[in-house]
């Protein structure tokens, strides 16, 4: 319970701190909060918050988002067969195209393979199968977290 260097006030102030966040939790600032880390968390490690390792219809060459399209979404890598990660910062997704990826677009791309334009992304883009929340999360963080 005593927290370490909060001395005697602390003991008193600690826990009714705790209790405000857990309050304020209550109202909402969590989930969303958990949300945007989450989509983080599958981006980088290919790992969800529950440590659970997503999947694809075939096994993925790499097992996290990051491992093929870098850990700032820049892309570029060269892969087996040809194919190069593509830049996923919201420059290239939203900017600098004719159709600008929206969330349910890159939903779209991630888990069936479809781009933007309505064609069929290069097979070593997994078609990745995903829970309904950690394909939003990870589109989320696609979307507005790649600057
Ligand atoms: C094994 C490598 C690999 C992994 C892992 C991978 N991708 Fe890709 N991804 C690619 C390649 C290659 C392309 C480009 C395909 C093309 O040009 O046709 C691509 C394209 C995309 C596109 C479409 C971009 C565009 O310009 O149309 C999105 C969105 C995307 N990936 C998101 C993700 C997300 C999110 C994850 C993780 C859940 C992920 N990718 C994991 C290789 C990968």
């Amino acid at each position: 319970m005593h927290k370490a260097g909060f001395g005697q006030v602390g003991a008193i102030v600690g826990p009714v701190i705790a209790l405000g966040l857990l309050l304020n939790a209550g109202a909402g600032a969590a989930p969303s909060t958990t949300f945007a880390v989450n989509g983080r968390s599958i981006f980088q490690s290919g790992k969800d918050l529950s440590g659970v390792q997503i999947v694809a219809r075939k096994p993925p060459l790499f097992r996290s988002c990051a491992g093929c399209h870098r850990s700032n979404g820049s892309g570029g890598v060269h892969l087996p067969g040809g194919a190069v990660s593509a830049d996923l910062r919201h420059a290239a997704l939203v900017k600098k195209q004719k159709r600008p990826y929206t969330m349910a677009l890159i939903e779209r791309a991630i888990s069936t393979g479809i781009d933007n334009e309505g064609k069929p992304l290069d097979p070593v883009m997994p078609r990745w199968r995903l829970s309904r929340s950690d394909l939003h999360a990870v589109a989320y963080y696609v979307y507005r977290e790649l600057k």
